[in-house]
Formats: structure tokens, C-alpha cells, sequence
């Protein structure tokens, strides 16, 4: 046998990989790798072995490193199993939780994790179980109550924004689906008919097949493979092209007399739409406000913005962060060639639609028979029984007679997100109220010492009214990455003490920066 392929059991592996490593890998550690199938498990009567020379592949893998770098720059007490790096992006988005962008989600496996009732060396008692009631004062898009949903817990959701209680509360609707599949077929078809009368099918016909032709010609399917070759200079040559197009376009606009601004540009919806795009909104929003059925408005209200959200007048590369409006095409770096602004809505309406009905129906086959709801308030200062009483008095008895068990949130943090603005769309054609004086520690306020002060005052305001309706041995779950370390004074201000820290890798993060990254699950009681 060779040296390296030898069996070794997992102290032995714990003990040879510390030693390789020179930092500290323990037995949890070696177990976390069989469980989750990077290394394979070796007998099976009580005598668990490891082949040494996997365990080489591992640490000198992408995997392997990745985790060493990352415990070496944020701490050998990073917990990898709250990383979910076995997790495919399927399932942190699955069902439900993909119905509308919402930035500053956490996943669902991470919300199982506190909730469901397994324990592993972290994690060794459990907190809650089916019948509790549990709490999340930043309900946001509603991950944590869809997940109370699927494990038999109820829940209830606070958030100040309109629409994000919105969004949460599509989620967890019962539906009749084929009611919200005919009030979609019919909007479709009405967009369809409005759109025959339309000179913009004809434009974008003319429109696309010119690009293809000109696509075809200067992006040819070796063009990804020449630029990251370094052969051609992206950003020269994209430019070059984009300005070749521009001329072939503007002719297309001028024939068909295309009006592509609106007339004004006061508000994000006045600004962000080609006139057309906005026309189409409108129109399937007036459709929307004549649905009988409230939990189907509400859906078809997700859909359509949704819809708007993919719709602004932007690249395809900036969507996440708009910079300014685009009318015209342009050299696209996500796609590799010329690509077009929209001029319809009706593309990704029919995709939405569908994915929609699919996510709802996925969920459908999971749910529990459970109350779960979001309420939106201010979760400093919100009754939370008298606001539930309105919405769901059987609920509300549950609450009064039971008390809720704990919370699991994940909080705004300091400076980071403006959580009305990021849906500004959605607030100008709804007309929702925007409360965004009341956010906690909005981005719009810095990150300053007087910004964090006002958050911790925020946020322990919000701890102090919700421990009223918890039991006297509740257990508060905060997901937060504390960078100003100032979650030890908003406990101590919320009278509760800081029982276990669990620090969590986070991987796979959309942003730009790709950095090792942690964040703090802190665990609370009353002090
Ligand atoms: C980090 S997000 C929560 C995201 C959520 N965990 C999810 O997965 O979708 C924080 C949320 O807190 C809400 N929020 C900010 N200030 C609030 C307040 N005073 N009362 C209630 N909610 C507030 C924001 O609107 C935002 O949706």
C-alpha cells in the first residue's frame, strides 16, 4: 500500500491533518468532510476510517484551500458547517424563496439550521419545535417564516416596508392556483392584443434580426475564448462596435418613429422606462387592480413587479446597481456582443408568470398547516397581539395564551442598505407608503458614530418590545456581521446576555467582492 493511501481513523486523521496543516482540525472537522461527501467514509460496524491520501486531495483542493485561507484570515472558530458550501444554488433558492429580488436575504438552510430539531457538535440542544411560535422582527422577503412554514412552526414577520411584507406575505398564501393561472392568461392576452396594435413588434423585429446579422459577423462563438486569451482588448473593441451599431439603430428609430424617453424624469418610474416599457406597466397594472380575488391581485402584483424590476432601462451587467438610463444598444460584457434595451414587458411577464405558479406550486406540496404572517409595522414599537387581532384573531388567541418561543432575524446593519429604495419602483406604481424615516440604520444615514448609536437605541428598542410576548425562557437567534462590535451594548440595553456566538463563513455573495467574509449568529437569553 502506499504511503499516502493508507486508512486512518478520525482521530488519527484529526490528529495527521492538524500536524499537515499546523492549525487545529478536529474530529468534527474530518466528520464534516465525510458527511457532506468530500472525503468518502471507509467501514461501517462503529469503526469509521478515512483514506489519508483523499485527505491530501481535499486540503490541496479549490475546497480544501478556500477553507484554509478563510479560517486563517477570519479564525480557527469559523463553524464551515454554516458555510452550506455543499448547498447547490437550487436549493438556496428554492420554491418560494426565488419569487422577487430582494437584497439582504439569508438562505433558507440557514434558518433549518437554528429551527429544525437536529443537533451537531455546535449546535447541541434544540430551540424549537412544531406547534412554537417563532419571531422575526426584520421579516424582510420572509425567509424565516416560510421555513417555519415547511418545519411546522408558526411564525410571525414585522417589517416597516410595505412591500417587503408583500413579498412575504404572496409567499405564504394558500392559493387556489388555477384561479391565479386564469387571471395571468387572460392579462397575457390582453398585453398580446394591446401589443398587435403596436408598431414595436415590427421595430424589434427589424431591430433583432439586424443585430443578429452584426453579432454574428464581429462576436463569433471563439470571441469569450480571444479575449480571455487576452488576443482581443475587450474594452477597445466592444466600444468600437458598439459605436459601428448605433447608426443602424438610430435609422430603425427614425422609421418607425420610435419615442424612446418619457416626458419627464421626476420620478424612478418616469426615469428608468422606455415610454413604451411604462405604457405596458401601466396597462397590466390597471388590468391587475380589476382582480376580484385579493391573494391573487397581491401575486399578480409580485409578478408585475418583478417584471418592472427586469425591465428598467439598463445593461444587463448593471441591473444589481443602475448608473444611468441606456435607450440605445450597447457592447454588452455579460453577453460578449451588441446587445438591446427592451421596448416590452411581455417576454419576461409570460417568464415570471410561469416560474411563479411553479414555485407556488412546489411550496404547495410542503406546507404545514401553520399561521404564519407579516405585518408591517415598526418593530420598535408595534403591539404585536392588537395588530395580529386585526389580521388573524385565532392566531392572536395562540400568541396571548402560548407566547412566542424565540426570535431568528437577521437585522438592517449600519449604513449597509436603504430597504425602501432598493424597490422604488415597486413603491411609485403601487403607491404604497414609504416609511423610510422609521428604517434602522438605513444606508442613506452613514456609518457613522452617530448612525451606529441611533442603532443600537434602534435595535434594542425593537428586543425590549418584542421580549413581551416571548416566554421568560425565550432564545433570540441575531444574524448579523458586527464589524463595530455593537452587539454587546444593544444586549446589555435589551437586558439579555450573550449566551453562544456562531461564526459562519459566507460564501457564494453576489457582490463584487469575493473576500473572506463571516458573519455572527449571536444566541440571547434574558439576562
Ligand atoms: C436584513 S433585512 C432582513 C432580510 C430577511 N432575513 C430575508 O431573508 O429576507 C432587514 C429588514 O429589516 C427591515 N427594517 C428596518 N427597520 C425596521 C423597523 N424599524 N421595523 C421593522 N422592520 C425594519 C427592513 O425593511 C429590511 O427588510
Amino acid at each position: 500500500m502506499a504511503l499516502n493511501s493508507q486508512l486512518i481513523n478520525i482521530k488519527e486523521a484529526s490528529e495527521w491533518a492538524t500536524s499537515y496543516l499546523r492549525r487545529n482540525i478536529t474530529s468534527s472537522n474530518i466528520s464534516y468532510l465525510i458527511q457532506y461527501g468530500r472525503i468518502k467514509k471507509i467501514g461501517d460496524n462503529g469503526d469509521t476510517f478515512v483514506n489519508k491520501s483523499e485527505l491530501i486531495k481535499y486540503y490541496n483542493s479549490f475546497y480544501g484551500q478556500r477553507e484554509i485561507s478563510w479560517k486563517e484570515k477570519l479564525g480557527s472558530d469559523l463553524n464551515w458547517h454554516l458555510s452550506f458550501d455543499n448547498i447547490k444554488e437550487a436549493e438556496t433558492t428554492k420554491h418560494v424563496h426565488r419569487l422577487h429580488p430582494y437584497k439582504g436575504k439569508f438562505i433558507p438552510q440557514l434558518v433549518e439550521y437554528f429551527l429544525d430539531t437536529h443537533t451537531d457538535e455546535y449546535k447541541k440542544e434544540t430551540f424549537f419545535k412544531k406547534g412554537d411560535i417563532v419571531l422575526d422582527p426584520f421579516a424582510g422577503s420572509g425567509t424565516t417564516l416560510v421555513q417555519a412554514n415547511e418545519l411546522g412552526i408558526h411564525a410571525i414577520g414585522i417589517d416597516i416596508s410595505a412591500f417587503n411584507s408583500l413579498i412575504a406575505n404572496v409567499k405564504l398564501e394558500k392559493y387556489e392556483l388555477s384561479n391565479v393561472q386564469d387571471e395571468i392568461s387572460n392579462i397575457v392576452n390582453k398585453l398580446n392584443e394591446y401589443l398587435s396594435d403596436s408598431k414595436f413588434v415590427a421595430f424589434e423585429e427589424e431591430l433583432l434580426g439586424a443585430l443578429s446579422k452584426f453579432n454574428a459577423a464581429y462576436f463569433p462563438p471563439d470571441y469569450k475564448y480571444k479575449v480571455n486569451a487576452g488576443k482581443i482588448n475587450e474594452y477597445t473593441y466592444g466600444a468600437k462596435k458598439e459605436t459601428e451599431f448605433l447608426p443602424i439603430y438610430r435609422e430603425l428609430i427614425k422609421k418607425y418613429r420610435i419615442k424612446l424617453k418619457q416626458d419627464n424624469s421626476n420620478t424612478f418610474l418616469d426615469k428608468w422606462y422606455i415610454e413604451n416599457v411604462r405604457k405596458e406597466i401601466e396597462y397590466v397594472f390597471e388590468l391587475i387592480k380589476n382582480i376580484k380575488d385579493i391573494k391573487t391581485k397581491k401575486t399578480l402584483s409580485v409578478i408585475l413587479s418583478r417584471t418592472m424590476r427586469s425591465c428598467r432601462a439598463t445593461t444587463h451587467a448593471d441591473l444589481a446597481t443602475l448608473k444611468e438610463p441606456i435607450i440605445a444598444t450597447y457592447y454588452c460584457s455579460k453577453h460578449g456582443k451588441v446587445c438591446k434595451p427592451l421596448f416590452s414587458i411581455l417576454n419576461w411577464l409570460e417568464r415570471y408568470s410561469e416560474d411563479t405558479i411553479n414555485r407556488l406550486t412546489q411550496f404547495g406540496k410542503l406546507r404545514t398547516n401553520t399561521y404564519q404572517v407579516c405585518l408591517t409595522e415598526d418593530s420598535k414599537t408595534i403591539n404585536i397581539t392588537e395588530v395580529l387581532e386585526k389580521k388573524n384573531p385565532d392566531f392572536a388567541k395562540l400568541v396571548k395564551n402560548q407566547k412566542i418561543k424565540g426570535i431568528f432575524t437577521s437585522p438592517p446593519y449600519v449604513g449597509l442598505i436603504d430597504y425602501h429604495e432598493q424597490h422604488s419602483y415597486a413603491y411609485d406604481l403601487f403607491g404604497f407608503k414609504r416609511k423610510d424615516n422609521l428604517e434602522i440604520g438605513p444606508l442613506s444615514k452613514g456609518q457613522g458614530r452617530e448612525a451606529q448609536e441611533s442603532y443600537i437605541i434602534g435595535i434594542s428598542e425593537v428586543l425590549n418590545n418584542c421580549k413581551k410576548y416571548m416566554i421568560k425562557n425565550y432564545d433570540v437567534f441575531i444574524v448579523a456581521n458586527d464589524k463595530n462590535n455593537l452587539y454587546p451594548q444593544i444586549t446589555e440595553k435589551s437586558g439579555m446576555k450573550i449566551i453562544n456566538q456562531f461564526k459562519r463563513p459566507v460564501l457564494n455573495r453576489t457582490e463584487k467582492d469575493k473576500g473572506a467574509y463571516s458573519e455572527i449568529i449571536f444566541h440571547l437569553k434574558e439576562k
